[in-house]
């Protein structure tokens, strides 16, 4: 039996939401690297724009759109205009995520809740619910929800946030079983302490410290360290992987 053209992208339709900085940013351009076509999206799409002109400064192949995973109609539009104007997709990366509140769970206020719910569960979920549909008109795909560490450790003062990185690890288990079928491949990917905007708060000071302290390999991660674990998700090299939670996360799960 030959070996799949292991981490070969070329003539794919990469779909990356959450593409503006961090962890996102990184999968973009690893996946442009490899030769896939990438649509870098998320809220701010002039931020995009400046990621889809450093992957094609780089030789890449890539285009910025709008897409705010909290809003069904932004979703929904995204898919009509994926559809009109690529026909097909091969990759999703639903990587766009909140944390808007750090507290005591029982005080978590409403508001709150609802966003955290609505962009990192409704939104992971009816992107990849679209995904699929699209995929399966052509044979499938991947996506690789990107979910947290918290999913299995809960995050202190990071209750809802957490709540919300476990359903993605539950919602990644459901789509996987029910789209084999189709062809799509569905897994999660759980960075420990990543250097971003997302984890300002936790790396400053005293708490960061007290993160530090739990890691084996005692550092951070840099966004890029994320970026190959993606890639190996979505290529032929993990053909036959479905399901799967995949943590990057310098040892934190094991200590
Ligand atoms: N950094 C960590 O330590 C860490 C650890 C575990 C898991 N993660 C996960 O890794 C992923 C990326 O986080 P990051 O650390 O790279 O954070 P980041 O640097 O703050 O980037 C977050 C990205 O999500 C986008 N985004 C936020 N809300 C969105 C929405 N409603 N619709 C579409 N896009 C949205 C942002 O773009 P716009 O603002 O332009 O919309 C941005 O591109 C998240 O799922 C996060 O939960 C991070």
């Amino acid at each position: 039996m030959s070996a799949p053209d292991t981490f070969a992208l070329r003539g794919k339709i990469a779909l990356v939401a959450g593409a503006s900085r961090g962890i996102g940013e990184a999968i973009a351009h690893i996946l442009a690297r490899h030769g896939a076509h990438v649509i870098a999206a998320s809220r701010k799409v002039e931020a995009c724009e400046t990621v889809a002109a450093a992957i094609r400064a780089a030789g890449g192949s890539a285009e910025a759109r709008t897409c705010h995973i909290g809003d069904m109609d932004s979703i929904g539009a995204t898919f009509d205009w994926l559809k009109q104007a690529h026909g097909r997709l091969d990759i999703l990366v639903n990587n766009g995520a909140t944390n808007v509140y750090y507290g005591p769970i029982q005080d978590t206020d409403l508001a709150a809740y609802q966003k955290t719910m609505d962009v990192n569960v409704r939104g992971y979920f009816f992107m990849s619910a679209a995904a699929v549909k699209l995929m399966a008109t052509h044979g499938g795909g991947a996506i690789v929800n990107v979910a947290s560490i918290n999913a299995v450790v809960p995050g202190a003062l990071q209750g809802v946030y957490s709540v919300t990185k476990a359903a993605v690890v539950g919602m990644t288990k459901s789509f996987a079983r029910e789209c084999a079928p189709l062809g799509v491949r569905v897994n999660a990917l759980l960075p420990g302490l990543t250097r971003t905007k997302l984890a300002g708060a936790l790396l400053e000071g005293a708490t960061g410290e007290k993160w530090a302290a739990h890691i084996p390999m005692a550092r951070p991660a840099e966004p890029d360290e994320m970026a190959g674990a993606v890639l190996y998700l979505v290529s032929g090299a993990a053909s036959y992987t479905t399901g799967i939670s995949l943590n990057v996360d310098g040892g934190f799960l094991v200590s």
